[in-house]
């Protein structure tokens, strides 16, 4: 068994960290106040090849692996998890669905700007739409119908809480071909977002990530052509599925550095802030808070590279997966929470950072699968 990165993670992790202080934390603030989409850093970290990371160079991506994206994504939700669900929804939502299920034609026009987060310049990212407004945790419960009529299919319905929903250029749309065949009944097609009849919502006022552009996504018969359809008929619950076990641990990794993050901010403060004649971290509470808080790390960050590590592997890692997530948001949740309680009073107000990073990490409970889902998960592997 080896715990260590080669030099090539290294750099990568140390590319992430420069990435995230000089680009995200300047104005982080003032994004998350403003709701301000983080359009300029996305493009940056496109830059950097970290929105088509695990991509094939064939088709505009890294060529890294997996490991290197978990150690990319906790450095980046270190400062700003608004940054880092873009990054995480285009790199293991959309760019890994496409590459692996998609056909030559759509990777060439898809997956290769898509990998590279750029078109002619501009912000070229995807969106994944599996959410409705009555089908949320219950995915196989899909209204948005997908009817076929010759050479296209028409869709209409409503996606909500659809992560780049107004940035995305393409969306990965799931919806009900056949609803007499329940599951397999779901197809998966790509649409473009200027396509005639897609409306996009209001942005969603949210407690946490902020900055980043929630929005429900309304189809009224719209036309998309048969090729555009991702794999056989009625593949788009599996195909879902299948994505949702690697995106999951974009969401884990997310959720790892916010905790981190939030970590590292408490374990100054307790350097510096005095109480009671000393620093605080000379008091035994706040010691065993920052113990406790640095083996939940350890034990988040363990799990992530070992879901990673399968995947690179090309073993199963749904369960690994399930297991890294519902850890990791309840590790961020818990160690965001206490590093404001570190921080007292100076915790609970926005120069500091630590309120923002405990809003950020609840959703990481929610989304991609709510802590309940992945013990469903999780539960049906052990007990099958
Ligand atoms: N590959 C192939 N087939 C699969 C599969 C997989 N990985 N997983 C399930 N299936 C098949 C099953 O075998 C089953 O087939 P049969 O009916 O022939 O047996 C069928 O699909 C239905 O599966 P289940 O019976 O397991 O379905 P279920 O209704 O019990 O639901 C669930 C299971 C785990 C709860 C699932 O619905 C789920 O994961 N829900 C959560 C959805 C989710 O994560 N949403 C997040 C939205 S995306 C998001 O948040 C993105 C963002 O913008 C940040």
């Amino acid at each position: 068994m080896q715990f260590q990165l080669t030099e090539e993670h290294l750099m990568i992790q140390k590319a992430a960290r420069d990435f995230a202080q000089n680009e995200c934390l300047p104005g982080v603030i003032e994004r998350d106040e403003h709701q301000k989409f983080p359009r300029e850093q996305i493009l940056k970290l496109a830059e950097l090849g970290f929105m088509g990371m695990m991509v094939s160079p064939d088709y505009g991506g890294a060529g890294m692996d997996t490991i290197s994206y978990v150690l990319a994504m906790e450095e980046v939700s270190k400062i700003d998890a608004s940054v880092s669900v873009s990054m995480s929804v285009n790199n293991s939502l959309v760019c890994w669905g496409l590459e692996k299920f998609g056909s030559e034609e759509q990777k060439q026009k898809y997956l290769v700007p898509l990998a590279q987060g750029r078109k002619n310049g501009e912000l070229y990212i995807g969106a994944f739409l599996l959410s409705e407004p009555e089908a949320g945790s219950d995915a196989t419960s899909q209204r948005t119908v997908a009817e076929e009529k010759d050479d296209h299919y028409v869709l209409n319905g409503i996606k909500n809480w659809i992560t780049n929903g107004n940035s995305a250029s393409v969306y990965l749309v799931m919806a009900q071909s056949d609803i007499a065949k329940g599951s397999k009944g779901i197809n998966v097609f790509i649409v473009e977002k200027d396509s005639p009849g897609v409306t996009v919502g209001a942005k969603e006022n949210k407690l946490g990530i902020r900055g980043s552009d929630t929005h429900s996504i309304t189809f009224t018969d719209v036309k998309v052509p048969k090729e555009n359809r991702i794999g056989g008929d009625g593949f788009g619950f599996a195909f879902a599925m299948k994505t949702l076990a690697g995106g999951r641990i974009g969401i884990a990794s997310q959720a790892l550095g916010i905790a981190s993050g939030a970590y590292e901010l408490a374990l100054k403060y307790s350097k510096e802030r005095k109480a009671f004649g000393k620093e605080i971290m000379h008091h035994q509470a706040i010691q065993f808070k920052l113990a406790d808080m640095a083996t939940r790390i350890e034990c988040a960050r363990l799990l992530c590279l070992k879901a990673a590590w399968e995947k690179d592997q090309h073993l199963d890692y749904t369960l690994s997966s399930s297991m890294a997530k519902v850890f990791s948001s309840e590790t961020a949740m818990w160690v965001a929470t206490e590093a404001v309680q570190v921080h007292g009073g100076y915790g609970y107000v926005k120069e500091y950072h630590v309120e923002r990073l405990m809003r950020d990490a609840k959703i990481t409970q929610i989304y991609e699968g709510t802590s309940e889902v992945q013990r469903i998960v999780i539960s049906r592997s052990i007990l099958k």
